[in-house]
């Protein structure tokens, strides 16, 4: 949430400032601003997208070599301009991510500042001007401030004073620097580094650096020098472009083949009717003493790993498996079994709710392993293991491809705890097969059915209401379907397993809303058929999504022809993402940058 981006070297600052933002745009997008220095400061801010941002920069050049910039989500305070960062107080201009617990204690103990936005982070600049007098350095009034501040951070902070220098600091928000040829850029996500360089320090919590053009200078909050590692990031440009599709997010759909196939890679041995993943960190002894797996993770990574929670059930005997929402275990006196492990699962690896998880978790001395997507990202670096899921940077703020590479890569987890408790290749070798196949089973679906989705989806625009319902593997697929509608085209919607339908949902059924009521060939198709009678009967206005051929009887078919069995939850929910596509583009919303919402939620 929020995005920060830094400059220092040789090239005009303004321009790589926006364009950076324009990058980081995902993680915030109600107002944005930069702050330049040469002789003076400008300061420009603006609400609204960055583009509206462009536009001031462009009657404000200044040829500045040096700045920091912001593209804001709001937690304190409207979004607004005065609101927006970067915050002025004396000669220091600052940008912040995160948020600062105690800011009306420390705003008290700040008269002398007259404020003049509502946020937390213009109290922190106020703080650390408070300590900047003649004989102190910028680094030393932030790092004084820092220690009075409770909450989170990640900060980029410049002064008319020292022109050359941006301090940086994080405790929970990430930071990452970019190491270049005399030049530094900073940036929250490595996409805003794409492009300048491909080597980055990535800041730890309790780290402050002193960014100059050709030097970094790295510290603790006690001034203690630390040794920076610089390590290489692994992006290009084309991943982070649209690429001649209309949104980011109908790009993150269509690749989904090519995606998934990065995250079965060299884990899916078909030949050799095995799985595995490198990075457990767990020999196959300490594999086979696994007796309960916890899944932890927020929004769609959470009905990912509840998807993932029946194929482990199904492929491992005698394990016990719970899915649990981050933001709610956190909090809770939870007990785990001897020999837990933990899947902690994150697209973004940065959700703070996730994190916080991880740490409750560690804490109980329970071993953690990731499924991640962000390389280098917090999660991934606290974690004592696990897999990158390689589905490449995500940039609509809602999630697709993530969802179905962290469903992949945890099938191949329950493969290879199968294996290691002695489950032969006859047992796997379905899911192997099917895993296998499904990048081609997905390319297959979305050729022969893009259209077909596209005219259902417009047809059923204009409903206020939707309900999403599957049995067994498709209950989390109905769960996220609704999801993925909901954040998107802002329909109402709910996902429920249509064993509940009689429970209290059919009361709903009317001409406001529409049903998707998902159907698998499977020992359950019966039941659910007659879930689709029952709300046939009460007039309801259903929209089945299917790999059955049987006759169904509902207002639109949507029938998938795909070999796969297992899995085919997968390959619907991939039919389920263009479906909530193509009502939001019918509706004219902001498919890649919903309303209210922002991607990598790193506050709780
Ligand atoms: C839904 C969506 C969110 C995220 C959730 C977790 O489309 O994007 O529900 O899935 O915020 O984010 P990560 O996976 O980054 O931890």
């Amino acid at each position: 949430m929020c995005g920060i981006v830094g400059y220092v070297g040789g090239r005009g600052a303004q321009k790589i400032l926006v364009d950076g933002l324009q990058r980081l745009e995902y993680r915030g997008y109600d107002s944005a601003g930069i702050v330049t220095l040469g002789g003076g400061a400008t300061l420009l801010r603006e609400k609204g997208k960055v583009v509206e941002l462009e536009k001031l920069v462009s009657e404000h050049e200044t040829p500045d070599k040096i700045g920091i910039g912001h593209t804001r989500w709001a937690t304190h305070g409207e979004p607004s301009q005065q609101n927006a960062h970067p915050h002025q107080a004396g000669d220091i201009y600052l940008v912040h991510n995160g948020i600062i617990e105690n800011y009306k204690e420390l705003k008290q103990e700040l008269p002398d500042h007259e404020f003049t936005s509502d946020t937390d982070s213009e109290v922190l600049a106020a703080l650390i001007d408070s300590f900047y007098d003649n004989e102190t350095s910028l680094e030393s009034a932030v790092t004084q401030a820092l220690q009075l501040v409770e909450g989170t951070y990640g900060i980029a902070v410049l002064s008319t004073r020292e022109d050359d220098k941006i301090v940086v600091a994080r405790s929970g928000s990430p930071l990452i620097i970019g190491v270049g040829q005399d030049e530094t850029i900073i940036a929250s996500d490595a996409s805003a580094l794409v492009g300048h360089t491909t080597n980055a320090i990535y800041l730890n919590d309790g780290e402050i650096a002193v960014c100059k053009a050709g030097s970094v200078e790295l510290t603790d909050l006690a001034s203690h020098p630390l040794s920076a590692k610089v390590e290489k990031i692994e992006a290009d440009m084309s991943a982070i472009q649209k690429q001649g599709y209309d949104h980011f997010l109908l790009k993150e759909i269509m690749e989904q083949p090519i995606t998934l196939q990065s995250t079965l890679n060299g884990r899916v041995i078909k030949a050799e009717a095995r799985a595995q993943l490198g990075g457990l960190n767990m020999s196959a002894e300490e594999l086979q003493e696994i007796e309960h797996v916890v899944i932890i993770g927020c929004g769609t990574a959470y009905y990912a790993g509840m998807l993932a929670s029946y194929y482990l059930e199904q492929l491992v005997d005698g394990l016990t498996v719970d899915v649990e929402i981050a933001s709610e275990m956190r909090y809770r006196s939870f007990h785990l079994p001897k020999d837990t492990v933990a899947l902690v699962v994150s697209q973004s690896g940065e959700t703070a709710d996730t994190l916080a998880c991880l740490r409750e978790v560690k804490a109980r001395g329970v071993k953690t392993l990731g499924v991640i997507n962000a390389v280098g990202s917090t999660i991934a670096r606290e974690v004592d293991g696990g897999v990158y899921v390689h589905a490449g940077p995500e940039i609509s703020v809602a999630s697709t491809k993530a969802f179905t590479s962290q469903v992949a890569a945890m099938t191949i987890f329950a493969i290879q705890l199968a294996q290691a408790k002695g489950a032969g290749a006859q047992e796997l070798g379905k899911y192997i097969d099917e895993l296998a196949a499904m990048p081609d089973e997905i390319q297959k679906v979305l050729e022969a059915h893009k259209d077909q989705i596209r005219d259902v989806a417009t047809k059923y625009a204009h409903y206020e209401h939707a309900l999403f319902l599957g049995r067994d593997t498709l209950f989390p697929v109905a769960l996220e379907g609704a999801l993925k509608l909901k954040e998107i085209s802002y329909i109402h919607a709910e996902g429920y397993a249509g064993g509940e339908l009689k429970h209290g949902p059919l009361a709903l059924v009317d001409d406001r809303f529409f049903e998707v009521m998902l159907l698998q060939e499977n020992a359950l198709l019966d039941k659910s058929l007659s879930n689709l009678a029952e709300m046939n009967a009460r007039g309801g206005h259903v929209i089945a999504i299917t790999n059955s051929d049987r006759q169904i009887d509902a207002e639109a078919v949507i029938h998938i022809d795909t070999k796969q069995e297992l899995l085919v939850p997968i390959v619907l929910n991939v039919v389920q993402q263009l479906f909530a596509y193509y009502v939001a583009v019918a509706r004219g919303n902001d498919v890649d940058q919903p309303r209210n919402l922002a991607k990598s939620v790193t506050v709780e």
